[in-house]
């Protein structure tokens, strides 16, 4: 129903999403979008290409007078640091020195530029590592962003929030109130919601700096107000947990994606983990005791919190280089080294609402679908008496 792509390179002229699938009347909020793109761009551990940048996006098509029209959506995020990369990285064919010069040969260990390469039959990781940095993720935010719009319509709001990073974690649960509040928080540095657990974590990424080396961590996204019923238990492929988890698994470095408490869970008894069920007669409504499941049961969500977090290997290039084989001479070498963050976990965490609420938005569609916003509430809405009626 909902399907996004996105094109370009990290230093091309800029990004490019298409989104196709919304409905029409949908109001659009383009500050809000730029508001996202920016905060993606924040968090302690970046590198100085955060500096350059300041995103923005252009909406080329799809959008008139404030709202959806129903047609496909365009939009453009340029690249500022273009202007340095213009004569490295020409759409034309050069020697010049200057794309000599960036040729890159040695690849990095964990990421893509060996098997590429390899793949695409390139002595240069360059052309790879363009498309696979993970500057593509401001592209998703940017969808995600109109994804997060079509869920606020309903009532469903998504955020994230930063549990670990390196060796320290935040030990204990976090409210959704808090959660929501250092989302929304720019000037937290790695938006955890413990200011002590913080500072630890702060001094966890100056150590990896100090030391030439990177850290990883874990975020975990939250999303309130979700319908009973997005998804399916029918087939593989419509269960909706594991579509999230594959939507997250796609974001550069998440190397493994947690619902509710399943890696606690599968070293727990069973009484230890399901939640329970009870009735409230008053309110006329199925509760659950807790919420370990992470709002889904069978591939359908329960009503309950959306809960999945994702699990970010460290950042792979290192100025402390490791070893490696020229693709070239075949000689060890060091890894090359290129400007680079050395921790994006909160970063990491907007990429990820961005994908939680595309594949909920979809979700939306299938359920709700229609050809206008009017349309889609009208089916929402009869679906809710349904539910009350239950
Ligand atoms: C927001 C964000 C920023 C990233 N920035 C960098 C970076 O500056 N340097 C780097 O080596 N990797 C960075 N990465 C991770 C790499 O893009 C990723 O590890 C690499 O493309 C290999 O893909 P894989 O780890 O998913 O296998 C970043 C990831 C995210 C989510």
């Amino acid at each position: 129903m909902l399907r996004f792509y996105t094109a370009g390179e990290s230093h091309g002229q800029g990004l490019l999403t298409f989104l196709s699938g919304l409905p029409a009347g949908l109001p659009v909020d383009a500050g809000f979008i730029n508001h996202e793109l920016h905060r993606r761009q924040l968090g302690y551990g970046r590198g100085g290409r955060q500096k350059i940048e300041k995103d923005a996006a252009d909406i080329f098509a799809g959008v008139r007078l404030g709202q959806t029209i129903g047609a496909p959506i365009a939009l453009r995020i340029e690249n500022r640091d273009w202007q340095n990369w213009e004569k490295i990285l020409p759409v034309g064919a050069s020697d010049a020195q200057e794309t000599q010069s960036r040729k890159l040969t040695a690849p990095r260990p964990g990421h893509a530029d060996l098997a590429g390469s390899q793949k695409f039959n390139f002595h240069d990781a360059r052309f790879v590592l363009e498309r696979a940095s993970a500057r593509e993720t401001a592209a998703r935010v940017a969808a995600g962003a109109f994804a997060k719009l079509l869920l606020k319509e309903f009532g469903t709001e998504i955020a994230s929030h930063v549990i670990q990073v390196g060796h320290v974690r935040l030990e204990r649960g976090a409210k959704w109130e808090e959660i929501r509040a250092v989302c929304g928080d720019l000037n937290s540095p790695l938006r955890c919601v413990d200011a002590a657990v913080e500072e630890k974590m702060k001094a966890e990424v100056d150590a990896a700096l100090k030391a030439g080396d990177t850290v990883g961590g874990v975020f975990e996204v939250v999303a309130r107000n979700v319908p009973v019923g997005l998804g399916s238990h029918a087939q593989w492929d419509e269960k909706l947990d594991g579509r999230l988890a594959q939507a997250l698994m796609s974001v550069q470095a998440v190397k493994g994606v947690e619902i509710g408490a399943g890696i606690l869970a599968a070293g727990s008894y069973g009484s230890e983990v399901m939640d329970e069920i009870s009735y409230d007669k008053g309110e006329r409504k199925f509760r659950r005791s807790s919420n370990r499941a992470g709002g889904l049961e069978g591939g359908i969500t329960n009503g309950e919190d959306v809960v999945i977090r994702g699990y970010l290997k460290p950042i792979s290039t290192l100025r402390k280089a490791m070893g490696t084989a020229d693709m070239v001479t075949k000689e060890p070498v060091r890894a090359a080294y290129e400007r680079s963050d050395w921790c994006v976990v909160p970063a990491g965490g907007v990429a990820g609402e961005a994908m939680v609420a595309l594949v909920l938005a979809d979700a939306f569609l299938q359920k709700f679908g229609g050809d206008s916003l009017a349309e889609m509430r009208r089916n929402f809405e009869s679906y809710g008496r349904q539910i009350d009626e239950f």
